[in-house]
């Protein structure tokens, strides 16, 4: 198993081109299954997740290709063979799942693995079966599978969303595409990868309003066709790169980046005393004084500030000035990188989903264990500010997530290598 060790070297100046987002690309793929014509999606992420999704893809009989170095993925569906996505795959990723409503309102039925447990909680998907049931499907779980039906075809219907998920808004909405009438969804993700989803579904066909808002209105329509759509960046990884100069003093251009994609985020980080400026090609990022103030953290939906944020905003509010609360409101175990950063040397206090990071003046190198996809960049960000060698394991979680992160810190002048065993 591959390991990365960060050395901590100092200021970090220069531009970092900021990827497609992992997560739209995850739900634009899937969106294939509602057409048998071509779809094709540029700018996308080289990442494992996307590898993944490939492999499910193919598992059905679709086509799924990537060209020009990973860039482009070219998808078609026109023989589908197989409506089962096996435990395999699914247990590998969780955005599995949203086969679900495109297999479901093009075939008629679907049989789906449950994801299964994950490290930063439980997440069910009782949301997006609800999301299906009430456009008419009919649901049965069977030796860990779901087994949906929607014999006479889909049929559109109200429903209000008890609290807002993002992977049961995109299945609900590419279901809704394909079924008769209007599907209104209410209390919505308003991400702006849904807004990037509903865009192509418009591109292919599809009827949809309100996107970026909190109520989607869908007009089935009889099918879709092919189209061409480029994955919006990813705000996540701009986020990420945004911390850096935090952490580590000095000036970063992310090109690509843009203000909407993350405004909460920004707000926080002047609070923090880092000042985010726009330039013609994306967001000019540096700390105003030597030091970054505490601030408070409070993870929501979009356009709140986003939870997979938090595990970076702790890893810069280490070695704060004061005292920082972050708050974890949208799953109930994500605070798993804490006890990596106290081995660094930080000072943290975890009670359920509140954390205390009381500031100290350098955090040290140790050895640490990424744990899931945002904590393992997370230690990766704090061992580019301490004192010596900070050696992260288990980087798998990071290659899932992070196009060539140690070529792009290296070219920040980070000192960061890849250690394959
Ligand atoms: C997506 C993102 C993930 C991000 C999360 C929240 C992808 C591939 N992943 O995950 O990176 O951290 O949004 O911004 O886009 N829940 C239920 N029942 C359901 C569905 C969700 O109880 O049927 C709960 C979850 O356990 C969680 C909360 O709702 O506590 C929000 O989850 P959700 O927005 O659905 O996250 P994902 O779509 O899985």
């Amino acid at each position: 198993m591959d390991k990365i060790v960060v050395t901590g070297n100092g200021a970090l100046n220069g531009q970092v081109p900021i990827a497609g987002a992992k997560n739209a690309c995850l739900t634009l793929m899937p969106a294939t299954l509602l057409s048998d014509e071509p779809l094709t999606l540029t700018n996308a992420p080289r990442l494992s997740d996307i590898k993944t999704m490939i492999t499910l893809l193919q598992s059905l009989g679709a086509e799924a290709q990537l060209l020009q170095d990973g860039k482009v993925i070219a998808l078609a569906s026109h023989d589908v063979n197989n409506l089962t996505a096996h435990y395999d795959i699914v247990r590998k990723m969780r955005a599995s799942i949203l086969v679900l409503g495109p297999l479901l309102a093009r075939y008629g039925q679907a049989v789906v693995s449950l994801p299964g447990g994950c490290a930063i909680g439980a997440r069910p998907v009782d949301l997006h079966l609800k999301a299906l049931e009430a456009m008419g499907a009919e649901m049965e779980l069977r030796e860990g599978y779901v087994h949906a039906k929607a014999p006479g075809g889909l049929k559109g219907g109200v429903l209000e969303f008890p609290f807002v998920s993002v992977g049961a808004t995109e299945n609900a909405l590419m279901a809704a595409t394909l079924a008769k009438g209007t599907t209104v969804l209410k209390n919505a993700a308003r991400e702006p990868e849904i807004v990037d989803l509903a865009r192509c579904l418009r591109k292919m066909g599809a009827q949809i309003e309100g996107e970026g808002t909190g109520t989607l209105t869908i007009e089935g329509v009889d099918r879709l066709h092919g189209a061409t759509h480029p994955v919006v960046a990813d705000r996540i990884e701009l986020g990420t790169y945004m911390l850096a100069p935090a952490i580590c003093g000095g000036e970063i251009e992310l090109l690509g980046g843009r203000r909407e994609l993350i405004g909460v985020f920004c707000d926080k980080l002047d609070e923090a005393g880092i000042e985010v400026t726009e330039t013609r090609d994306g967001l000019n990022v540096r700390r105003r004084s030597n030091a970054v103030h505490s601030v408070n953290v409070t993870t929501e939906p979009f356009p709140g500030f986003p939870t997979d944020l938090q595990a970076q905003m702790m890893a810069a509010l280490c070695t704060a000035e004061g005292v920082s609360v972050l708050e974890e409101t949208i799953f109930e175990n994500r605070f798993m990188h804490a006890p990596e950063l106290m081995r660094m040397g930080a000072n943290i206090d975890v009670h359920g989903g509140i954390a205390k990071v009381t500031g100290v003046a350098r955090l040290k190198g140790a050895p640490v264990m990424a744990t899931d996809l945002r904590a393992s960049v997370s230690l990766i960000l704090a061992g580019l500010a301490a004192e010596g060698d900070t050696v992260v394991s288990r980087v798998y979680h990071l290659d899932r997530g992070y196009e060539q992160v140690e070529d792009k810190l290296s070219a920040l002048g980070a000192k960061i290598e890849r250690i394959s065993e």
